[in-house]
Formats: C-alpha cells, sequence, structure tokens
C-alpha cells in the first residue's frame, strides 16, 4: 500500500470536492447520460428520488433537469457545497441533505418513487452491518413497489485483473492518476495528482478504503433488507451483466412494502 494514511469518505471528498468535476469529466458525462436516465424516469414512472452518495450532484441534477423532484444526499459537506453550486449554474433545483446512508430515514419526511446510489459509492460501506443498515434505510424512503437503482464497478472482473491503475486523466495543468492497492482481500483507491504549472511538479495522493462487492454478494442483503424482483444489469442501459466483460454491476431492485 502507500504509504499515505487512508481517510474516512467524508474527509476524503471533502478534499477532492474541487477537483472532483475536472477530474470525472462533468460536462461530458451530462452529454452522455441524459437519455439513459430519461428512459429511467419513464420505464420506472419517477416523479420524486433521492440520490445517495450525490457528490457533486451529477445524477442528481441531470434528474431534476429533467422534471424529478430530487432530494440529494451526501456524508461530505463539501462535496454538498458543490452540488448546490453546480445546480444554481444550471438554474435547477434540488434539495440537499448532508447524511450518511443508513441515518437518511431520521431526516425526510416523504417517501420517494426511486433511490439511486450510483458512481460507486456503495463501495464505501464497509461492513456488513453498515450495509445491511444502508440498504434497510433505502428501502424504508422507498413508497410500495419503489425502486432502488444501484451502480458499483464490476469487482469481479477488477479483482481478477488485479489491474493497479485504474484511469488516467488530464485536466488542464492537472493530471489524475487513480489505482488501487490490493492488500490480501482489502481494497484502497488511490488518487494521485499531479500539478505541472510550477516549474518543479507538485503532487498530492488520498487513499480511501473500499469493499469490493460483488453481484451475488449483495443480492442476500438487498432480500433482506426487503427488497424483491433483484435484477443485475452490466450498466445503466440494461445490458446483460457479465462477470468477465461488464465494467459496471447495475442493480435494480423493488421495494417488497
Ligand atoms: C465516487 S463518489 C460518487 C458521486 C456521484 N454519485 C457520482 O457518480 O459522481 C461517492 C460519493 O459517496 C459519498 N459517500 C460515501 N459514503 C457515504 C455514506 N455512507 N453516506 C452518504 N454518502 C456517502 C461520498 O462522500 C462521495 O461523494
Amino acid at each position: 500500500m502507500s504509504s499515505n494514511t487512508h481517510l474516512n469518505p467524508a474527509v476524503f471528498y471533502d478534499l477532492l470536492s474541487a477537483e472532483y468535476d475536472s477530474m470525472t469529466d462533468y460536462e461530458k458525462r451530462f452529454v452522455k447520460d441524459q437519455d439513459t436516465f430519461k428512459a429511467f424516469i419513464e420505464r420506472f414512472d419517477i416523479v420524486s428520488a433521492v440520490d445517495a452518495g450525490t457528490g457533486t450532484g451529477f445524477h442528481a441534477l441531470l434528474l431534476a433537469r429533467l422534471g424529478v423532484d430530487v432530494t440529494a444526499v451526501d456524508i461530505s459537506g463539501e462535496m454538498l457545497r458543490k452540488c448546490e453550486e453546480n445546480a444554481t449554474t444550471l438554474g435547477v433545483r434540488v434539495k440537499t441533505l448532508q447524511s450518511d446512508f443508513a441515518h437518511i430515514p431520521a431526516l425526510v419526511t416523504q417517501s420517494f418513487d426511486a433511490v439511486l446510489c450510483l458512481g460507486n459509492s456503495l463501495a464505501h460501506i464497509l461492513t456488513n452491518e453498515a450495509l445491511s443498515d444502508s440498504l434497510a434505510a433505502f428501502r424504508k424512503i422507498l413508497k410500495k413497489d419503489g425502486i432502488l437503482i444501484l451502480q458499483i464497478l464490476n469487482y469481479d472482473k477488477i479483482l481478477r485483473e488485479r489491474h493497479r491503475v485504474q484511469q488516467i486523466r488530464r485536466a488542464g495543468s492537472k493530471t489524475f492518476i487513480r489505482f488501487y492497492d490490493y492488500c490480501g482481500d482489502r481494497l484502497f483507491f488511490n488518487i494521485l495528482s499531479v500539478h505541472e504549472d510550477s516549474p518543479t511538479p507538485a503532487h498530492t495522493i488520498q487513499t480511501v478504503e473500499l469493499h469490493p462487492y460483488t453481484a451475488d454478494e449483495l443480492k442476500p442483503f438487498l432480500r433482506n433488507a426487503g427488497f424483491g424482483e433483484i435484477r443485475i444489469y452490466g450498466d445503466l442501459r440494461f445490458t446483460e451483466y457479465s462477470g468477465d466483460y461488464s465494467r459496471d454491476i447495475v442493480i435494480i431492485a423493488r421495494s417488497n412494502s
């Protein structure tokens, strides 16, 4: 593992918030995903939704632009602040709520047609107990027959291939290198940011632990939390899931009660 100590997700994302949108190519993502989310809204009749682990609000703002009443939730106050700035820039309205997944029911009064937990946010939940509490919380705030949409990376593939470098991305004078440390059965995710705007390049490195969930591992937790009709796909366009080839695991589950 890198010599840095790993951070809890709230601190990791607070520190990353200023650079997150350039690192993930926010504007390109908007154009790419608009039609996908339009199809989601129509297919599942979504009028209200929670975006859990919203980050800088990418999916929340996409849904709000399409007319959905969205509550954007995140544990990182700085990511939520960026989400609010992005909402102002785009001229859309979202409610923001700083909370971890498990405590959302205590902080909202309405129930929702959909809960989204996208962009690998669930991988930050490290223990069985926290996973059970998070999924139970998602179920609790859904209407009867409401849907949960989860998206994590395909860890079946990642753990088999064990590639260390996941992505290198340049944005202006900065380069972001995302890479893993595989430590026994633990997985650490690092972001090395190299800043080349001075004669001697400077760098920062941040590390957070992830839990590499597989689809099979998540299914019993979803059932115990009160979800049925659990379907697994390889992406948000409902492509068939392949442990060998899919980039993502997308799980769509319906609340039983
Ligand atoms: C990889 S980012 C994804 C952000 C956004 N969904 C996207 O796709 O761009 C993960 C987000 O989940 C949030 N997060 C991690 N653990 C959380 C928890 N237990 N409760 C609420 N938010 C959490 C982090 O603060 C971070 O903003």
